[in-house]
């Protein structure tokens, strides 16, 4: 026994001493390291501009080397170029824009069931038309406007997820928690848990979009209700089609209001599946998650300013400018705000596309509209004279490719009018209208048994010692 302790009292006495030794080791190592050394931000700060001038280097030098049938400017430059998805609801024409299953804006307004002579087309037409390729009778508008109707209905604690949050967050974010929420009743879900074959995937993705279409309609509005009126919901009336009862439900009657909704989900349903909500929702759907959760996923790459949120920039940009120089305002004061908002290092929202090069004819499809309806209100007017000036400021800076006006800088303009002022809100209705589009892709997605999405990518390191061998 008395061996025994000994051996423990010298181990014990060892391992003092050791740890002494390693603790004045590190003292020492400590003591030789400036603070900045140890703190993993200013590693990061000391970084940064090396990398983005070897950036900025491998692009001036070797943008064109080729990667297979790529260039490195593709690679560097957001994939742009590249065509590497199937989307079957439209097709962006650089030149021309938008075509709904091969149809044009004019030509849906044409041709697609309306709810009065003449009028804008119905929610559930186009639904049809963008599910099938196919322009449904008023019938058939009528009937799927009948299904939405029996799937309407918003489970409780969707409302109760989206009061937990403080009113202060921003309208996207309360909405995509209502949309998250909303996933709980996932049939995709279920369905696959229960190992339903691939081949048969799209039945439960038809059930989860056709309840998703027709139930972010009163989650939207609960958000719109909750913060900005009594916070009372209004209920749905079933008289009225999806577009009307999305606008009766906000708390706004007036048949030009409902004309401006239906317009409104027309122009910003679908707009082929390279933009970041589109190609966000196919490649999250491309692991089989559900379809409550790809369109959460491209709502949440709807509120980024580059993309969706641009619609309230916009509006608010041109309401800012009308309250502070009037809506009279100069030509020259109007170059002088779109030099300032330069200078300030913003964009100027509501021009510019990553794929188009002529004015969106969604821009124009809106225009129409309002010289139709509202041709004097001051901040359609004051959008007009934009249009003129913004252009050529744009293209003086040598590096836009696309100066013209798109769909963002007009979309809020006759909402507003009616009566839907609150400009933070307005991705949320822009939102609403790509649950058309999206959902339309995710049931062929599944139909289709597209495969996972897996691009190849590769470091800095790689792609310079790349364009090295290659030059
Ligand atoms: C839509 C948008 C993101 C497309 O970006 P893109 O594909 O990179 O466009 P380009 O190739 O023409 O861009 C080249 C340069 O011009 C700039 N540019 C493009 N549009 C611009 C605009 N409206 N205002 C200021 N600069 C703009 C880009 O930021 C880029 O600058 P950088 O090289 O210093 O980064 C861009 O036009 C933009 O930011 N527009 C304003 C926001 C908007 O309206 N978004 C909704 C689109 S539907």
């Amino acid at each position: 026994m008395g061996f025994l302790r000994g051996i423990t009292a010298l181990s014990n006495l060892r391992s003092r001493l050791g740890q002494q030794t390693t603790q004045l080791g590190s003292l020492r190592w400590l003591q030789s390291q400036s603070a900045s050394d140890l703190d993993l931000r200013s590693q990061l700060k000391d970084q940064i501009p090396e990398q983005q001038e070897r950036l900025k280097k491998i692009k001036s030098e070797y943008g064109k080397v080729q990667l297979g049938n790529i260039t490195v400017d593709m690679v560097l430059g957001g994939m742009r170029g590249i065509t590497g998805l199937l989307w079957e609801p439209s097709l962006v024409d650089p030149e021309e824009g938008i075509r709904l299953r091969g149809l044009t804006l004019p030509e849906c307004q044409k041709l697609l069931p309306a709810a009065s002579p003449g009028g804008e087309p119905l929610a559930e037409g186009l639904l049809w038309l963008l599910v099938t390729g196919k322009v449904p009778s008023k019938e058939q508008a009528v009937a799927l406007s009948k299904e939405l109707q029996s799937r309407s209905a918003v489970p409780d604690h969707v409302y109760k997820g989206i009061d937990s949050l403080p009113v202060t967050a921003h309208p996207m974010t309360q909405f995509v928690t209502g949309v998250m929420a909303l996933q709980v009743e996932s049939e995709f879900q279920k369905a696959y848990e229960q190992g339903m074959p691939k081949s048969k995937l799209w039945e439960p993705a038809y059930e989860d979009c056709m309840n998703l279409i027709a139930r972010v309609p009163a989650v939207a509005a609960y958000v719109y209700r909750r913060l900005y009126k009594d916070g009372r919901a209004i209920p749905a009336d079933k008289s009225l089609d999806h577009a009307a009862n999305f606008s009766h439900m906000l708390g706004f009657d007036d048949p030009k209001m409902l004309e401006s909704v239906r317009l409104f989900l027309l122009v910003h349903s679908d707009h082929e599946g390279g933009n970041v909500s589109g190609h966000a929702s196919h490649v999250v759907a491309s692991a089989l998650a559900d379809p409550y959760r790809a369109y959460a996923a491209a709502m949440n790459g709807l509120a980024g300013p580059l993309h969706g949120l641009a619609t309230q920039e916009a509006l608010l940009w041109v309401k800012s400018i009308a309250k502070e120089f009037g809506e009279d305002v100069t030509t020259e004061k109007l170059k002088e705000v779109v030099w300032k908002t330069l200078n300030s290092g913003k964009v100027v929202p509501g021009f510019g596309h990553g794929v188009l090069r002529k004015t969106d004819p969604r821009f124009t499809c809106q225009r129409k509209f309002a010289l139709k309806h509202i041709p004097d209100d001051p901040i359609f007017q004051l959008v007009l004279k934009l249009q003129e000036v913004v252009p050529p400021i744009l293209t003086s800076l040598g590096k836009v490719k696309n100066p013209w006006p798109n769909v963002d800088i007009l979309s809020g303009v006759p909402l507003n009018h009616f009566g839907l002022s609150e400009d933070r809100y307005y991705t949320v209705l822009f939102g609403v209208s790509r649950s058309l589009g999206v959902s339309a892709q995710l049931i062929w997605d599944r139909a289709l048994g597209l495969p996972i999405e897996r691009p190849k990518s590769v470091t800095l390191d790689w792609l310079e010692d790349y364009c090295k061998k290659s030059a």
